[in-house]
């Protein structure tokens, strides 16, 4: 029988077989600078490369190298993260990229690490990708194809586990580094996919795979319980006076620095009678429902002083953090004065210059 090394070195060697005919042609792989190494290692932290894709063509195209980041505004950064979440990669970038600027690239990785917003996975791919240094990058998806490789029952939330992983993976790892990294991502990201749906028909390791051998696949990798979201409600407004928008900044906490609709946690309200639709919140059709956007209106905070507050249209949205779920009613009113608490831009404004989160996306369409 094999020992998990003798496995790993074999599959190590498939690997880089199958990598160079199955790769996907994607953005960030026509070079291996490091500053663009890193910009598209940040962008797709917990995000899609799908998402990410157009992304970060346009970023490198309005901030080509480190200096043009380093130099520019929070605003024109933030602007060009707009829509891809987790904004506080976009302020560690360019924390980084101010790093890179003064002091030039790091050669190992510690010096990787150091950077802002770099972790542990990070700094492997970024060493592994840009550096030619054997330094394994292990996140979930190359915990998943590992532990199916070789039936690994062990609980993959667990720090120690994704430690001993990293180990067993870097006494194997090739001089290949790049692509054995990306090939790792590559099969995680295209064969060996979540949710018990593998491929294995198409993977280079299915002659070696422990968990496809035993057609086990489905039970790896095993994940420990996962907390509840906490739920927060929101009720947002979006007005509108003179054909501009009101909008304020975020001065802290999640989504710090972005551009927001005003919003406040609502006050204690009726639920929402079984059949109501949205029309019918902004309209009164139901008394209760209506009570939240009406008769209230000028009692609301928000839209207090607002003379002339009146509701145009109203809907429910929800959106989903990692740690938290907004679950929102927002509405989209007329006002006969620009309340001096908000800046009050145009549509075009907004979409030009102003960083608005997509937790709002609902609410955006209205501005037009
Ligand atoms: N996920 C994280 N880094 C990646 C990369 N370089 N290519 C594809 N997916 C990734």
């Amino acid at each position: 029988m094999q020992t998990e090394t003798e496995i790993l070195q074999a599959a190590a060697g498939m690997l880089l077989a199958w990598y160079p005919a199955h790769r996907r042609d994607l953005p960030w792989r026509q070079n291996r600078n490091f500053y663009t190494v890193l910009v598209s290692e940040l962008m797709l932290q917990q995000t899609r490369v799908e998402a990410v894709k157009e992304r970060y063509v346009a970023f490198l195209e309005k901030f080509p190298t480190e200096e043009e980041l380093a130099l520019a505004s929070e605003d024109e950064v933030m602007k060009a993260w707009e829509g891809l979440g987790y904004y506080t990669r976009a302020r560690n970038l360019q924390k980084a990229a101010k790093t890179l600027f003064a002091e030039g690239t790091p050669r190992t990785w510690v010096g990787v690490k150091r950077l802002a917003g770099v972790g542990d996975y990070t700094a492997g791919a970024i060493s592994s990708i840009a550096l030619g240094l054997k330094e394994p990058a292990v996140d979930g998806n190359v915990l998943r194809i590992l532990t199916r490789l070789l039936a690994d029952g062990s609980v993959v939330d667990d720090p120690a586990v994704k430690k001993r992983f990293t180990e067993m993976l870097r006494e194997v790892y090739p001089d290949e580094t790049a692509d054995f990294c990306e090939g790792l991502m590559e099969l995680g990201a295209t064969v060996c996919l979540p949710n018990g749906a593998p491929l294995c028909d198409r993977c280079p390791w299915n002659t070696l795979c422990r968990a496809h051998l035993s057609g086990e696949e489905a039970r790896y990798p095993v994940r420990a319980q996962k907390r509840a979201r906490r739920v927060e409600n929101l009720e947002v407004f979006v007005l509108t006076c003179n054909g501009k928008y009101a909008l304020r900044k975020r001065a802290d906490g999640l989504l710090k620095g972005l551009w927001e609709f005003p919003n406040r946690t609502p006050p204690p309200c009726p639920p929402p009678t079984e059949g109501a639709s949205d029309r019918d919140l902004a309209e009164g059709a139901s008394d209760e429902d209506s009570s939240c956007f009406t008769e209230e209106a000028s009692d609301r905070g928000l839209a207090e002083g607002s003379a002339g507050f009146r509701i145009l249209a109203a809907k429910r949205a929800k959106h989903v953090f990692t740690h938290v779920e907004w679950q929102m009613i927002g509405c989209l009113a007329e006002v006969a004065e620009e309340d001096p608490r908000f800046v009050w831009v145009t549509a075009e404004e907004i979409r030009r210059e102003y960083a608005v989160p997509s937790a709002f996306k609902a609410f955006s369409q209205w501005v037009h």
